[in-house]
This record gives structure tokens, C-alpha cells and sequence, in this order.
């Protein structure tokens, strides 16, 4: 079938509505935005009197309370599986107060409902296909088989249903799911097919992390707006879409109330592109407990996050640091104007005995067995013909780009010859960042991950440790443009 479906088109037409595109919000955004005050608010305290003089504006910031995504719910549960159906549709929602967003959604909703799994529980989705156009469904960071991967040729028909199977057969991590369906899944992720799927083992549990509402998942969006508040979406295939507009959980900048206790955050940047570097307040400390691939061996200390496209972190941030009445700002020190502020922490007095603390040591890491093989992925963008190339090479269903075994490692390179940084992805495995020619290994390099940033001119060596299952698996530069029409997309068949 055709890379691009014929019958994409946004949701509830707005698209079609020329005249809102043309005068689009733009200089609205820029007038709510925030000018200088996230550029002080290193003071973690803001001063409301420039907010309050924007406040009839839908962008203003840290207007609404963060909300929280709601957890889906089996449709029926055997011993050994919880079985779901959903369908993906259309749906409206209240993104900018006082306006209806058209979206695309999960069971029509936007953020998706968050799946909580248990390894070695199986999760079983039946997944309907509501929308007139292809879809499918990735589970980004876990190790399901090929057929289930949600490959981006392996699509679902309009009206119809796929069963998709996880086995969960990995450790407890912050996974994520999203569309793949090739030539179009920039749009429809931009337009609200995304969610939070978290896994739990049972070393996560013996922990004394904080659960229930001081676990708080933060999926971080950037987004831009026409004039009838429908998403606007423009597309970019050289520095990807960058929306004016941040939004966290669905919510533009949201605030929320914390007591002074231990809190669990779990962050996913679900942007088309954007890069984050992440600050609490003036940089304050926060314990990173894990990444993309589950939990650390011990926590890290960290002022500053860096968290590029599909990126996860969970992070421990202790409120009893700050004194009641603080407002903390998260913010994004690699954004400017409005798209500094991320959201804001509002310490209350209070907080009684907590019973979460930070814990010492976590995840015991086996040892990889050594390499097997050896690969170099040159990353360039080729400009006569609009594509992002690997090794020379643009995606191609037809055509296998490498064979690694099952039960193997490999130490993969990316020499990044091309001007800007690229997340690179890789399906069905996990791997450890091993070597950077540039610097040493970043804060974020540690642990299980499965999306390692790549400097311009940097080469970034790591070693995925294949272990889950044969077939086709596909990997990619996770800025959604460049992998779902630039071209910067491969594919591997792990083989028995
Ligand atoms: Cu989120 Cu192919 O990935
Ligand atoms: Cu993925
Ligand atoms: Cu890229």
C-alpha cells in the first residue's frame, strides 16, 4: 500500500478552514507569551501582576491545574492477561480554556488513558479502528514480537480491529504508545495518538517510592494554535514541527499543588521534535531513578534534564525542600519566549509523614554478553532531494538494512555528519550508551535506554542487547519528521 494514505485528513476539518490558518494565532501567542518572565523566574517565585495582566488570554501560563490521565480500564481480566478494547476516533477537547479541540484519540481522548501493566502479565489490546484512514499502534520501549510492534507498513483498516498482544516480558519501565502508521504518524500523534503505558515489576514495588497521586506522570507536548482554536500543524521536514505553545498532560503550562513530601515524576516528551533541557526552579537538585528502559542502578543527582523526542526520565523531586507558598517552575532553558515555561509547582503548607523516601541502590544490571558484531550508521541530510539519510539510504519496506541475532549483542555507532542533533530509536531492544566521541557520557546516558541523542558532528557509540524476539524491527530517528516522510528510517530482522 501507499506510504501516505490518500484519505489522511485532520480531525473535524479545521484544516480546510483557509482563513483560520491564514491568520493564524501566531502574533496572539507571542502577545499571551510570556516574555520575560520565565527569563527570571530563576527565582522560582513568580510575581502574578504580569501574569494577571495577560490572564483573558488562553495562553496565559500556570492557569489551569495539571490534569492527570486517566487510567484505562480492562474490559475483562483471566488469570494471566488484562484484556482491553479501544477505539481510535475523533473527539474534541478543551486544550485552551473556553475553546473545543478537534483531536484524534485514544477512545476519542487526548492525552490517551494511561495502561498500567505488571511484568510478566500479559496486556492484551483489541484496538478498533474508528478514523477513515490506516492506523496502527506502537508500543514504544517494549519487547513485544514484530506483529504486535505496530511496524509502520503493518496497519490496521478503517473499521477494522487488531489484537495486540504485549507479553511484558521486561523490566518495569515508563513506556509509551503511539501510532506508526508510515507517512502520516507525524500528523496524527500531533493531532493526540499518544499515551503513557506503565510497566511495574516487582523490584519497583519493594521500593518505597511515592504512589497514588505523588506519582504523577508528565507527558510534555509542544503545539501551536489557529484562530478558532484548532491545533495547527506546519509541516517541517528539515528542523521538524516547534509549536509556540507547551503543553503538559494536554494542558497549556498548567500549575499544580504539591504538599511538601516526596514526589515521582514521571516525564515523557511525546513532542514532534523539540528538544527540552529541564530546570526546577534555579536548578534545583532532583534525583533521577530511571530512563527510557526502567530504573537505575542508584539514583543520580540532577539540575538540569535533558530530554529529547520519545525521551522518558522518572525523577524524584522532594517538595519538603522548598518552603510553603514557593512556586516552583519547571522550565525548559533550551526554549525561549513561550516555550520556556513547562508548568509550576505550587508548595502548600503541610505534607505529614511521608513515607516514600529515596532509595539507595535499585536495579542489579547483568552483564551484556560481549559484542558480535559491529555497525556504523552515518546520519546526513541530502538537500537536492529533501531527505534524511542513513548511510546513504532512505526507508525502504522492501529492503533489510541489517541481521543481528537473537540473544546477541552489538555495538552500533551513529557518526552524525548533518547540522543538527538527531534522537535516534531502536524497536525491540534495549541498549547502553557506551561512548561519545565529543564529551564524555551525558547524566542522561545511564542505564537501559532505547533513544540516545546525537550531537551535530558527534559520533555516539551504544550497544543494543538483543533480546526479545526474531522479525522485522524497525529503527529511526525519533524527530517524527524525519523518519516518517524525510526518509531517516531502517529496518533489522533479528534472526534465530
Ligand atoms: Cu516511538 Cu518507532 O517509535
Ligand atoms: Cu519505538
Ligand atoms: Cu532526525
Amino acid at each position: 500500500m501507499a506510504a501516505t494514505d490518500p484519505r489522511w485528513r485532520p480531525p473535524a476539518d479545521a484544516w480546510t478552514r483557509r482563513d483560520a490558518l491564514r491568520n493564524g494565532f501566531g502574533s496572539f501567542v507571542a502577545l499571551a507569551g510570556l516574555g520575560s518572565l520565565p527569563r527570571q523566574a530563576g527565582s522560582n517565585t513568580v510575581t502574578s501582576a504580569a501574569v494577571r495582566a495577560r490572564a483573558r488570554s488562553p495562553f496565559t501560563p500556570f492557569r489551569r491545574d495539571l490534569p492527570l490521565p486517566a487510567t484505562l480500564v480492562p474490559t475483562r481480566r483471566t488469570r494471566h492477561a488484562d484484556i482491553y478494547e479501544r477505539t481510535v476516533t475523533e473527539g474534541l477537547t478543551e486544550i485552551l480554556p473556553g475553546f473545543q479541540t478537534p483531536i484524534y484519540g485514544y477512545d476519542g481522548v487526548y492525552p490517551g488513558a494511561t495502561i498500567r501493566a505488571r511484568s510478566g502479565r500479559t496486556v492484551i489490546v483489541d484496538q478498533h479502528n474508528g478514523l477513515g484512514f490506516h492506523t496502527n499502534v506502537h508500543l514504544h520501549g517494549g519487547h513485544q514480537p514484530p506483529r504486535f510492534d505496530g511496524h509502520p507498513m503493518d496497519l490496521i483498516d478503517p473499521g477494522a480491529t487488531f489484537r495486540y498482544r504485549y507479553p511484558n516480558d521486561q523490566a518495569g519501565a515508563t513506556l509509551w504508545y503511539h501510532d506508526h502508521a508510515h507517512g502520516i504518524l507525524h500528523k496524527t500523534i500531533y493531532y493526540g495518538l499518544a499515551g503513557l503505558y506503565l510497566l511495574e515489576d516487582d523490584l519497583e514495588r519493594g521500593l518505597d517510592l511515592p504512589r497514588d497521586e505523588y506519582e504523577v506522570p508528565l507527558l510534555i507536548q509542544d503545539r501551536a494554535f489557529n484562530r478558532d482554536g484548532s491545533l495547527r500543524y506546519e509541516e517541517n521536514i528539515d528542523a521538524g514541527f516547534l509549536g509556540d505553545t507547551i503543553l503538559v498532560n494536554g494542558a497549556v503550562a498548567p500549575r499544580m499543588r504539591v504538599k511538601r513530601r516526596l514526589y515521582r515524576l514521571r516525564l515523557l516528551n511525546g513532542s514532534n521534535a523539540r528538544h527540552y533541557e529541564l530546570r526546577f526552579g534555579r536548578g534545583h537538585r532532583v534525583h533521577q531513578i530511571g530512563g527510557d528502559g526502567g530504573l537505575l542502578e542508584r539514583p543520580i543527582t540532577r539540575r538540569t534534564l535533558s530530554l529529547s523526542a520519545g525521551e522518558r526520565l522518572d525523577v524524584l523531586v522532594d517538595f519538603s525542600d522548598f518552603k510553603p507558598g514557593t512556586q516552583v517552575i519547571l522550565r525548559n532553558i533550551a526554549g525561549e519566549g513561550s516555550t520556556v515555561a513547562v508548568m509550576r509547582f505550587d508548595v502548600e503548607r503541610g505534607g505529614g509523614r511521608d513515607p516514600a523516601r529515596i532509595p539507595r541502590r535499585m536495579a542489579h544490571f547483568d552483564p551484556v554478553p560481549a559484542p558480535q558484531a559491529q555497525r556504523n550508521w552515518v546520519l546526513t541530510f541530502e538537500p537536492s532531494a529533501r531527505q534524511w539519510q542513513i548511510n546513504g539510504k532512505v526507508w525502504d519496506a522492501t529492503r533489510v538494512d541489517c541481521r543481528p541475532r537473537l540473544g546477541t549483542s552489538e555495538l552500533w555507532q551513529w557518526i552524525n555528519r548533518s547540522h543538527m542533533m538527531h534522537p535516534m530509536h531502536i524497536h525491540g531492544c534495549q541498549f547502553r550508551v557506551v561512548a561519545r566521541s565529543g564529551s564524555k557520557l551525558l547524566r542522561g546516558d545511564h542505564g537501559w535506554k532505547d533513544i540516545v541523542r546525537v550531537d551535530a558532528g558527534e559520533r555516539v557509540t551504544v550497544q543494543p542487547y538483543i533480546t526479545s524476539h526474531t522479525g522485522l524491527y524497525v529503527f529511526h530517528c525519533h524527530m517524527l519528521e524525519h523518519s516518517s516522510i524525510a526518509g531517516m528510517m531502517l529496518q533489522m530482522e533479528v534472526t534465530s
